[in-house]
């Protein structure tokens, strides 16, 4: 079973938003598994204290590399990815989903204040990764982003297996247009060839549409793709 394992000062905000919908229901049955260690219950003194200064001066707090280092050693007793939530690290893809979904879990360090003793990230071999670049004032929000995009594509969580197939970023386009009934809505219809029957008519306008949309909003995405599909089958 998929395994997710958070180390957090916030173990109250778990499951959270992921105890709903598609992974709500996975972990109800069994698809995955969540355990949350709180940090706090690692610290030595009276206080519980989990943060300390910066050395060298500064504004905020950081979080202390052995209380932080008791949790993970606790923690991390098998051979899952320990990433480490940071807006310094590597930013998530669908590709980096995809491969997390094939393992057997993850390990996820949420950091809090200023971010964490850069010698626990070194002595307990954390990969930093990044949901986007902005700050969060936790790690949490981004842990249970990362957590919700792989439970989504477990085996048999998805109602329909081709929706992760097709959906945005899964051949390095963004989504084609949707569209449901009714068919004709405040004077728009749903474009012609959706409702022609024609399979590979509507494939091809799908297709082109993805395209469009890719070179128009992410001329990032474009540019790998075209790199990718240079003298292949794309229309553009
Ligand atoms: C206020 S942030 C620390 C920001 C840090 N001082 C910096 O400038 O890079 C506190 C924590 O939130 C989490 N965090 C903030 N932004 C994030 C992002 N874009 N992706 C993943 N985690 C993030 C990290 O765990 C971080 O340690």
């Amino acid at each position: 079973m998929w395994r997710a394992s958070i180390i957090t000062i916030f173990p109250e905000l778990f499951p959270g938003p992921l105890g709903a919908s598609i992974a709500g229901k996975a972990l109800a049955a069994g698809a995955w598994s969540l355990d949350v260690a709180d940090i706090r219950s690692f610290a030595t003194d009276k206080h519980r204290t989990v943060d300390d200064t910066p050395a060298g001066g500064g504004p905020g707090m950081v979080m202390k590399a052995d209380v932080l280092a008791r949790a993970i050693d606790a923690t991390a007793t098998d051979a899952r990815p320990r990433l480490l939530l940071s807006p310094r690290g590597a930013p998530l893809t669908q590709a980096r989903v995809e491969t997390l979904a094939g393992k057997a879990g993850v390990i996820l360090v949420c950091g809090r204040f200023e971010g964490v003793d850069e010698r626990v990230i070194a002595a307990r071999s954390l990969e930093e990764v990044s949901i986007g670049d902005y700050v969060l004032a936790g790690g949490e929000l981004a842990a249970m982003v990362l957590i919700d995009a792989c439970v989504r594509l477990l085996p048999g969580v998805m109602g329909a297996a081709a929706s992760g197939t097709e959906e945005s970023f899964a051949d390095g386009l963004l989504e084609y247009p949707q569209f449901t009934r009714p068919q004709l809505w405040e004077g728009r219809p749903i474009p012609e060839v959706l409702l022609s029957g024609d399979h590979g008519k509507i494939a091809q306008w799908r297709r082109a549409e993805a395209e469009r949309l890719t070179r128009e909003r992410r001329p990032d995405l474009w540019a790998a793709f075209t790199r990718r599909f240079r003298g292949g089958s794309h229309s553009g």
